[in-house]
């Protein structure tokens, strides 16, 4: 089978290795892919989010099968697409459907969802610019901290989380009244504050049948002791240890068989991953979002963990027969350290030369932000490579990322050392 992967990240280099290693695959494309899935695959210049490109590179190169990465063209709507175009429609794609991806698309949309299925997740409101009187009301009906999120895809920036009042008057106002995240501030949602310690569990669905796969946890601040700013992810560990099966067990009947007999009433098919963001607080778990893909760096922590051959499940996925797949998970704990370039997540430099990858030989390199130019892999983006790493315990797993995250060398490298300081 030929398959095109979209995206070009961490995941999609982790799935681009994965699939390799099927029998089933024949050729592997991907777009617009990095330095990494270069070297395993074919990547293709195309815009992701120009479905037209898309049939063409599909029609060109004999493509079966679709696999999404990143959520914007799923949230656009290239499942969609397919299903409604002659030649693409019998071209299974991977990941959901645009009502499916308003989960992620709409704050406002995931939260209503929630509350119509008796999911637990925080309190909240959604506001307008119409209503902004009324959001001044309900912050005043709130203890800090104020929890204000940009209803639509923000870029992972629209959430903001502040202490004082009048703060989270102003911002409120920004984002309704002088559109700070554009269209994606049109409408803001407001909520409670919920104190715990976060964790990502992932789904697979064909929409009839549903496999959980591995916990991670990662760390999205930059700095050490999650301190600064949210970055795209600096690392993660999976599986997550206070995630023991008393705790999953909760997930599993208030919040995973929920949310799938959930789209099920609603009429809202999926075949793709549901990411499904959950902080415990106390004993008990609660939604903090659903995103409708693979998390990354999650990604990198959970594949190397299933054993199971990747094209057979995803023809799971395509057929709804996913009840006849039986996941294997590796038992060892897996954890990735991400490396960055200096400055990120603010304002960085790219191009740097990336040396000493060739020298890693007992850990998973997986590219993130990395391309080729004469010859010589260099730097292209905030995340640049992560090093990926099994042993017994969430300890052993990163003492032997770190030993080989010393090895790679580009100007500005930065890592977080204390991952896992919190387990
Ligand atoms: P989101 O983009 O919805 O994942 O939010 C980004 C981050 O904000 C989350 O990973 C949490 O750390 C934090 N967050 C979001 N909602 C809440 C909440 N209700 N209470 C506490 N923290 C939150
Ligand atoms: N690691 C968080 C995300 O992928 O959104």
């Amino acid at each position: 089978m030929n398959i095109l992967l979209l995206g070009s990240g961490g995941r999609e280099h982790t799935l681009a290795w994965k699939l390799t290693q099927s029998p089933k695959l024949q050729r592997l494309f991907v777009a617009p892919g990095n330095a990494g899935t270069s070297s395993i695959a074919t990547n293709l210049h195309l815009n992701i989010n120009d479905f037209d490109e898309v049939k063409t590179a599909v029609l060109y190169n004999n493509i079966q099968m679709v696999i999404v990465g990143p959520e914007d063209p799923l949230v656009n709507g290239i499942h969609d697409f397919f299903l409604k175009d002659p030649t693409l429609k019998d071209i299974p794609v991977i990941g959901p459907e645009k009502h499916a991806a308003t989960l992620e698309g709409s704050k406002d949309f995931a939260k209503q969802f929630m509350i119509r299925h008796g999911i637990p997740t925080a309190a909240y409101q959604s506001f307008t610019a119409e209503t902004v009187e009324e959001g001044f009301a309900f912050l005043n009906t709130l203890k800090p901290p104020y929890v204000l999120k940009a209803d639509g895809l923000a870029a992972g920036k629209g959430v903001v989380i502040l202490q004082d009042i009048e703060e989270a008057r102003a911002e409120l106002s920004q984002m309704l009244l002088e559109s700070k995240f554009g269209k994606a501030s049109t409408t803001v949602v407001i909520e409670e504050f919920l104190s715990g310690i976060e964790l990502s569990c992932f789904v697979l669905t064909d929409g009839k049948h549903y496999e959980v796969l591995p916990t991670a946890k990662d760390y999205k601040r930059i700095g050490e002791g999650d301190t600064g700013l949210n970055t795209g992810g600096m690392g993660a560990i999976s599986p997550v240890p206070f995630a023991d099966s008393i705790f999953m067990e909760k997930v599993s009947q208030q919040i995973i068989i929920p949310t799938i007999q959930g789209l099920q009433k609603d009429n809202i098919p999926y075949k793709g991953f549901i990411f499904i963001g959950l902080i415990q607080v106390g004993e008990d778990p609660y939604v903090i979002e659903y995103n409708v893909r693979l998390g990354d760096p999650e990604t990198e922590v959970v594949l190397p963990r299933i054993k199971n051959d990747l094209v057979t499940v995803f023809e799971a996925i395509a057929k709804q027969t996913l009840d006849t797949v039986d996941l294997e998970i590796d038992e060892r704990t897996a954890a990735t350290v991400m490396t960055v370039s200096g400055g990120y997540p603010e304002a960085y430099e790219k191009g740097f030369e990336i040396r000493g990858l060739e020298t890693i030989k007992d850990s998973l390199v997986f590219h993130a932000g990395t391309t080729i130019k004469d010859n010589k892999i260099i730097t292209n983006g905030g995340r640049v490579i992560a090093v990926t790493s099994f042993g017994k315990d969430h300890i052993e797993a990163l003492q032997k990322s770190y030993r080989n995250v010393e090895k790679i060398a580009f100007k500005g490298k930065y890592y977080r050392k204390d991952l896992g300081f919190d387990l």
